[in-house]
């Protein structure tokens, strides 16, 4: 299993079922994904000359942040594309209706008990986003909003009628890079030409849903970059990110502990989270170029949140247990083991631990395609 690279999370339920729901929770406790959404999209929109009356795709559209971050920019439609089952009806009944937001969370995932004190905050996190999406000129005044639940590598340009001026992939690049790397690497080949041939057919794929001349934007973590053109900077943000932490760690391997009592065949798939170094800065922009993508500029973030880092590690920790399938660790169990590791780490704190915020560095790609 190569999970420990992946930010410890198993790829293939994370952002279904229960991992979809703790998901709406780290967005609402941490703002963080509320924050980067709004960078980007600021971003793109400058390197666009402004999203107004334009069409733009927000790709791995997740629970909506950056869809919400594109309306208020007066597009005239935007394109939300998303293949997991769960978000595009979440966000049909976010967006397009006026349904009771608890009663559908409850009805579909039992989000009360899973969510348990996590809940209240969520459902205030998500009226708001209701509210300001409705409150939007984009929303009042009849701006169209298509939601696609499809991989992005199987839609075509005709599926969201013709192609977008702006793609916009938040926290999304690096999944379906890996997703595809994982099948080069099957293939047999080897590390280096797999991510190369996974940037490569991932551009052409999602390439062909632009317009030429249309600018493609994504940011992704530090986690999944290696600024080897800054060895000075590298060392410091590797220093500083959350997965450093020692606080952090010896979360995880309490977790790890706790997990492995309840089923110790997860020995492999329970993972410390550990950076993944999928991308070096130095190569992107001729990575790129060879797809037909001129790199515009690089931007770097540092998305600090003054929540109490355990409250936010905790909620991200059930978000990596609900990585692992059902049968493997029940949805109880998964509670049961997330709440006594934040126990045990309350308890066993000393003081003036982990009293750092919870830090996250994030990099902005823009690029403009030929
Ligand atoms: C980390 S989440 C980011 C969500 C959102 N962009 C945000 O910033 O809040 C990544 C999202 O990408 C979606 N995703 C992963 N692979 C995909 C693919 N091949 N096509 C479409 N969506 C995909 C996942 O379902 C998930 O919702």
């Amino acid at each position: 299993m190569k999970t420990a690279t992946q930010q410890g999370v198993d790829k293939g339920s994370v952002f279904q079922s229960v991992g979809f729901l703790y998901f709406l929770a780290v967005s609402a406790l941490s703002r963080l994904y509320t924050q980067d959404s709004e960078f980007l999209v600021a971003q793109a929109s400058l390197a666009a000359g402004g999203l107004i009356g334009k069409r733009v795709m927000d790709l791995g559209a997740g629970h909506g942040s950056t869809t919400l971050a594109i309306a208020k920019r007066n597009p005239s439609t935007i394109v939300s594309v998303d293949k997991s089952v769960d978000y595009i009806p979440f966000l049909e009944m976010l967006f397009q209706s006026d349904k009771d937001i608890e009663g559908y969370l409850e009805a579909n995932y039992g989000a009360r008990k899973v969510l348990d004190d996590l809940y209240d905050a969520t459902i205030a996190y998500l009226e708001g986003m209701r509210k300001q999406f409705q409150a939007t000129r984009f929303s009042r005044l009849g701006g169209t909003l298509q939601l696609i639940e499809k991989s992005a590598f199987d839609l075509t340009a005709k599926e969201c009628d013709e192609p977008v001026d702006v793609i916009i992939g938040s926290h999304f690049f690096h999944w379906v890079v890996n997703a595809l790397k994982d099948q080069y690497l099957a293939e047999g080949k080897s590390p280096l030409e797999a991510r190369d041939c996974a940037i490569s057919e991932s551009l052409e794929r999602i390439g062909k849903l632009l317009k030429p001349g249309g600018i493609l934007a994504f940011s992704t973590s530090k986690d999944f970059v290696d600024v080897d053109d800054n060895p000075e900077m590298d060392q410091y943000l590797e220093q500083y990110t959350v997965t450093a932490e020692p606080m952090y760690v010896r979360m995880h391997e309490i977790k790890k502990r706790l997990v492995l009592k309840k089923n110790p065949a997860l020995e492999s798939k329970v993972t410390i989270p550990a950076p993944n170094h999928l991308l070096k800065n130095s190569e992107i922009p001729a990575l790129f170029r060879r797809s037909g993508f001129n790199l515009v500029h690089v931007d770097l973030w540092e998305n600090l949140t003054d929540y109490d880092p355990i409250e936010v590690a905790y909620t991200a920790l059930q978000l990596h247990l609900g990585g692992l399938k059902d049968e493997e660790i029940s949805a109880e169990d998964r509670v049961e083991i997330a709440k006594k590791v934040r126990k045990e780490m309350r308890e066993t704190m000393m003081q003036g631990q982990w009293e750092n915020p919870y830090m996250g560095f994030g990099f902005t790609y823009i690029f403009q395609k030929a």
